[in-house]
């Protein structure tokens, strides 16, 4: 049987993938395990294979940093050859970096199926890079974990056929799962390492390209920090993206009461977010970590691609607006005690997304579905045709299954309901 291929790159694939690398293990699945290298620095990368105790990459393909263009085409370059060599039967990745979109045009070019964990998350925002990375790799992905109903139902609303969209849950449930019960008995003895008290500090993360390549945007978030910790104290794991950009702006001068340290590992991250009184942050991992922990956020963003967080009041979006980040921070903290307390249904799923998304790239793997051109007269598709009017009905779209012998067009309406009616079934056969 051919192996199932599953590509990562960055802080968050890893941690989103930690689940799924485990229940392949756990199930005997045949694997190979691709790390691109996007992220390098150890505190990115390696202390997350070191904690979650995962098996060496496979291959690693060390492309580093560089524009978009770069890395997108050194990540396809490494991958092409790599698909040849390996010959999987599906490839699969996780979330919105441009890891993530190169191995689904690769794979696709390659006509491997690509199989998108964490599919149907939209922003609706194009001028966020992973806004366009997420969206292309749903367009070309074969199959699509989707996270939440919601992402399912952007799905369903672009067309994906929903027989190929499975709802698993987000891995992030089952990493937190693991490791919750770890995390509070090392959780106080890291604060007390770091000189923090329970309940008593601002958590910041921020690393978004929108923020950190707007001087202006930046400037404005950091005057926001310097004027919170003249009143809180403020902990801020800078990203290095971050960090380098606010050394070459020569804005540390806002954060002289701030709180500065180097990316953290899981466990002592996670500490301190269970910890604080509230998180600011522009992650989208970190908007779902805090959520479930019931942890009041406020979003360094205008939008969001996880609206579930927003529930509840749980988290605000300030975007970069000096003023309304301290108002929502201050409000947020004040409504801090009463949130812990609120009795939440989890939309982000049941902690065994990974083991759900192994058995289906195993049911993959086993079928050996190839990506082939369709012959239209005996697999009939639903396509939209221009008529001219010889049926005599005055809409001039409508639907036609598939073409007949002659190379005509075979336009059935009663067929077509019947197909929309069997991919109904199939898409609730697990309920
Ligand atoms: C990337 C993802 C982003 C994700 C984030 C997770 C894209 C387009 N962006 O952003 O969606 O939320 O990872 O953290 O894929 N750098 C280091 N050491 C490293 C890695 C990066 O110093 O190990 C510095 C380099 O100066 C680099 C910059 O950070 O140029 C940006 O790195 P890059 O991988 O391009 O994007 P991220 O900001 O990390
Ligand atoms: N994280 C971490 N150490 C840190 C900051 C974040 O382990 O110092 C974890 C965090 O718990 C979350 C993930 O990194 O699971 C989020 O990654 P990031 O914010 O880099 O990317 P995004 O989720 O925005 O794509």
């Amino acid at each position: 049987m051919k192996p199932v291929m599953i590509v990562a790159g960055t802080r968050p694939e890893i941690i989103k993938l930690a689940s799924v690398i485990e229940s392949l293990e756990k199930l005997n699945i045949d694997y190979l395990f691709i790390w691109t290298g996007q992220h390098y620095d150890y505190e990115l990368s390696r202390i997350f294979f070191e904690q979650f105790k995962l098996p060496e990459p496979d291959e690693v393909l060390q492309v580093g940093s560089g524009t978009h263009a770069e890395q997108t085409a050194k990540i396809m370059l490494g991958l092409e050859k790599l698909i040849k060599k390996h010959s999987p039967a599906i490839v699969t990745a996780e979330g919105d970096t441009n890891t993530v979109v190169a191995t689904a045009l690769t794979s696709l070019k390659c006509l491997v199926p690509f199989a998108h964990v964490e599919a149907g998350l939209r922003s609706w925002n194009m001028v966020m890079p992973e806004e366009v990375n997420r969206k292309i790799a749903d367009t070309v992905a074969t199959v699509h974990f989707a996270p939440t109903k919601l992402s399912l139902i952007n799905l369903l609303f672009e067309g994906i056929c929903p027989k190929n969209i499975y709802l698993t849950g987000n891995t992030i449930v089952d990493i937190l799962c693991k490791y919750k019960n770890l995390v509070k008995e090392k959780g106080e003895a890291f604060l007390s390492e770091v000189g923090l008290d329970k309940n008593n500090y601002i958590l910041v993360t921020l690393h978004r390209a929108e923020n950190t390549d707007n001087p202006q945007r930046l400037g404005n978030i950091l005057k926001a920090l310097k004027y919170l910790s003249q009143q809180y104290n403020i902990i801020f794991p800078a990203h290095p993206r971050t960090k380098n950009r606010i050394m070459e702006l020569g804005l540390a001068k806002y954060l002289q009461k701030v709180r500065i340290i180097k990316p953290l590992g899981y466990f002592e991250f996670l500490s301190l977010l269970a910890n604080c009184k509230t998180v600011l942050t522009d992650s989208g991992g970190v908007q779902e970590e805090a959520f479930i922990l019931k942890v009041p956020t406020v979003t360094l963003r205008y939008n969001t691609e996880r609206p579930e967080t927003t529930m509840y009041g749980l988290n605000k979006l300030a975007g970069a607006d000096t003023e309304l980040i301290v108002r929502l921070t201050l409000q947020q903290i004040g409504y801090a005690e009463k949130m812990r307390t609120l009795d939440i249904k989890n939309p982000f799923g049941d902690g065994h997304a990974g083991e759900r998304i192994a058995r289906i790239l195993k049911e993959f793997s086993e079928k050996e579905i190839a990506i082939e051109e369709p012959d239209l007269r005996e697999t009939p598709v639903v396509t939209y045709a221009l008529l001219d009017d010889r049926t005599g009905i005055d809409s001039i779209f409508e639907p036609i299954i598939g073409f007949n012998e002659d190379g005509e067009p075979c336009i059935q309406a009663k067929d077509y309901w019947k197909l929309l009616a069997k991919v109904r079934r199939s898409y609730y056969r697990d309920e």
